[in-house]
């Protein structure tokens, strides 16, 4: 038997960093997707082969006729923690765990982006194998154990990105707990910085500043729980779309103003903000951790010239659509 699923990755809209201390965040699954194939093997080992994954930093030499490939292996390695964990995880939840299972992975998703790379692989993993080891698991249900994956390979995570992955669409996130926002079609781009950024390290930082001055911290934290709020209410609200668009591009704004303030920007990040938003985007900001990773700008009617700007800037843009797909099983071969 061999079993295919599929999980997308995520942009987080709203809240991050301050999802972590239990305020509320909005984030949508996005059209890209990693796809994992799972079936017993005859040892009991778990093997995982990873044939075609994204991961930043290619660089390739030519000289004469020879190609030379001088890639940083270390970021798709990392990936490989995931998947163990998952299927680890999964073995555990069985009455069949001394089985061994191969799984091969293909994604279209840029790992070390902040597009949810590792929570797409872990849920996809889950999925697959769940379904592999006869196991009935609910999109929810492997939500968290995405999360208890994510627990397990980094440390700390508020567990929006596994949670997003699982259920797909457009949601509301707090404390563990989410809520479905209606769907709404948002005219986005994506501008990749090229670099990535360590969450676990990130949120470390941000925790640090919290301890030491927690006076001045605290209400940025706050007001970022209160933006979360004031959009939901937008989404939610029976608006026109356009004052929908104006409304949360403005929010956006403050987010990464207030991202900014906690330190998590960077230079170049806050140079494709600024290029987005001259180039017409109602707003821009990070998406995900920051120190690197990704952006993303708002941008009705103006998609292909944000893309532009963004390129222009030494970014590299990426047209998405919010998918409301979560977790897919995509095939069962027996
Ligand atoms: O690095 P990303 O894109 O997966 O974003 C993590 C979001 C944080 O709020 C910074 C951390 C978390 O666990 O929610």
């Amino acid at each position: 038997m061999r079993v295919t699923a599929s999980a997308p990755a995520k942009i987080i809209l709203f809240g991050e960093h301050s999802v972590v201390y239990g305020k509320p965040a909005i984030a949508a699954a996005i059209d890209l997707r990693t796809y994992v194939t799972a079936r017993f093997n005859e040892n009991r080992r778990i093997k995982i082969e990873a044939r075609d994954i994204k991961t930043p930093g290619l660089i390739v030499s030519f000289s004469e006729n020879e190609i030379y490939f001088e890639s940083d292996y270390g970021k798709a390695a990392e990936v490989l923690s995931y998947v163990r964990q998952a299927i680890e995880l999964v073995r555990e939840e069985s009455d069949r765990s001394g089985k061994g299972v191969t799984v091969s992975i293909t994604s279209q998703i840029p790992v070390g982006a902040g597009l949810g790379s590792s929570a797409a692989v872990a849920v996809a993993t889950i999925g697959a194998v769940s379904r592999l080891f006869g196991l009935e698991l609910s999109p929810e249900e492997v939500g968290k154990l995405g999360h208890r994956v994510e627990l397990l390979v980094q440390g700390a995570s508020s567990g929006i990105d596994p949670t997003v992955s699982a259920i797909g669409g457009f949601i509301h996130y707090q404390n563990g707990s989410f809520e479905h926002l209606p769907f709404m079609e948002l005219p986005l781009v994506v501008g990749y910085t090229g670099s990535s950024g360590s969450t676990k390290e990130l949120v470390a930082m941000v925790r640090e500043s919290y301890e030491d001055m927690p006076e001045v911290i605290g209400p940025i934290l706050n007001s970022m729980g209160m933006l979360v709020g004031k959009a939901k209410d937008v989404i939610t609200g029976e608006h026109g779309v356009d004052l929908k668009f104006g409304l949360l591009g403005r929010l956006m704004n403050v987010n990464h103003g207030l991202l900014d303030a906690l330190g998590v920007s960077t230079k170049k990040l806050s140079e494709l903000v600024y290029a987005a938003r001259v180039a017409g985007a109602l707003g821009a900001k990070i998406t995900g951790a920051g120190g690197g990773g990704c952006m993303y700008a708002l941008a009705p009617k103006r998609q292909s010239e944000v893309a532009t700007a963004i390129k222009i800037a030494g970014g590299t843009p990426m047209i998405t659509r919010i998918s409301r797909d979560g977790l897919r099983i995509e095939e069962v071969e027996r």
